[in-house]
């Protein structure tokens, strides 16, 4: 199968030396409104580098669409309009309506939307959802997301697009905890009613939206989950995901530092309890972006191979585009509660994304 990647930025190389390891997948082609970019980016993976516009031309049987969030929408539509089966960074838009229009383009054009969120593909994360599915934890009743992490200002200040409301869509929610956000409403189900407070702590000098929130979460089971995220912590303090169910037990999982695999640091299920921290002492905290894309680039392997047979085996994808409009609804709400002060309804899908 032939492959391509549009966006030659950071998170481009994970998907690219996916499809060049994946047998049976050849990567073609890369893109980028950046020309030199694009021809830097290309020759490292032994593809050609095209423009945008010639990409599509190429005859891919696949794409990734690693382009800046409110982009997502036209790469993504033009992609369906050629027949090409596409997979797209998170968060799947920074508006429910375009993510709408993208779940509608690909579906007329009767291709496969995939959206990356790699963090399932964690063994930790997995383990907590087969512990889910066969009843070890019950019906989840309380969970946590926590994602204390370190961003230096110059981070938002590199590219033009991050830190506003109309190019990023937000902060630390969207960008970051939306890995976390996905988790916990994966593990407990759909989200109902939200309440959240943000404020911009360290980096208001650069960024207009937020660099930390907390946020409450009540989802359609009776459940109840917290979110808190930063970006302003020096040293960041990785990620945390904890759900606990209805037959008492708890399960949660830890990345630290940010970036790394994921191990689960709380097993307490009667009989099988483990409260252990997986990590060792002297971890350097505060990777560059490039070493925290990099650790995560198993993990999109991992999601691409499971993309690539999707589209081979005409299946959906582990995470489709609906699914992961379910982050962003919940997202959508905790701007809404934030600006209004007020618990807000998370919108509900049906109606957003009609079937
Ligand atoms: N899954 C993850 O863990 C993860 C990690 C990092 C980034 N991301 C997501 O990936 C996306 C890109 O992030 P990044 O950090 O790599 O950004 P980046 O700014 O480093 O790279 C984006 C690239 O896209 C190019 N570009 C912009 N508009 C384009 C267009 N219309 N057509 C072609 N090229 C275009 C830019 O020139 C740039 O080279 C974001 O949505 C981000 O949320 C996901």
């Amino acid at each position: 199968m032939r492959a391509g990647v549009v966006g030659c930025g950071n998170v481009a190389s994970n998907h690219a030396a996916a499809y060049r390891d994946l047998p049976g997948v050849e990567l073609v082609a890369c893109a980028d409104v950046d020309p030199e970019r694009a021809a830097r980016f290309a020759a490292t993976y032994g593809a050609a580098a095209v423009s945008p516009d010639a990409l599509f031309g190429l005859g891919l049987d696949m794409v990734s669409v690693c382009t800046p969030h409110p982009t997502h929408e036209a790469v993504v539509t033009e992609a369906a309009v050629h027949g090409v089966h596409v997979l797209c960074e998170k968060p799947i838009a920074i508006d429910l309506g375009a993510a709408a229009r993208m779940v509608a383009a690909c579906e007329a054009a009767g291709v496969i939307l995939g959206v990356l969120f790699q963090r399932r593909f964690w063994p930790a994360a997995q383990r907590i959802r087969a512990a889910i599915d066969d009843g070890t934890l019950g019906r989840p009743f309380l969970g946590h997301a926590s994602v204390l992490l370190h961003r230096d200002t110059s981070y938002y200040t590199a590219d033009a697009w991050r830190g506003t409301w109309a190019t990023d869509g937000g902060g630390v929610l969207i960008t970051q905890a939306v890995h976390n956000v996905d988790l916990l409403q994966w593990f407990m189900g759909e989200a109902v009613e939200v309440s959240a407070a943000h404020t911009t702590v360290k980096h208001g000098a650069v960024i207009e939206v937020e660099d930390t929130a907390v946020a409450t979460v009540r989802f359609a089971s009776g459940g109840l989950a917290t979110v808190a995220a930063s970006t302003a912590l020096t040293p960041g303090l990785g990620t945390r995901v904890r759900v606990t169910g209805s037959t008492g037990a708890t399960a949660g999982l830890a990345e630290y530092p940010e970036g790394s695999e994921a191990r689960v640091d709380v097993w307490a299920v009667p009989g099988a309890e483990a409260v252990t921290s997986p990590f060792g002492s002297g971890l350097a905290a505060d990777l560059p972006l490039s070493a925290i894309n990099g650790s995560l680039a198993p993990f999109h392997a991992l999601q691409i191979a499971d993309f690539a047979a999707a589209v081979r085996d005409g299946r959906d994808p582990a995470v489709t585009g609906r699914e992961a409009a379910k982050s962003l609804a919940i997202l959508t709400a905790l701007y809404a509660s934030a600006a209004s002060g007020r618990p807000e309804p998370v919108p509900t899908l049906k109606e957003e994304i009609p079937a």
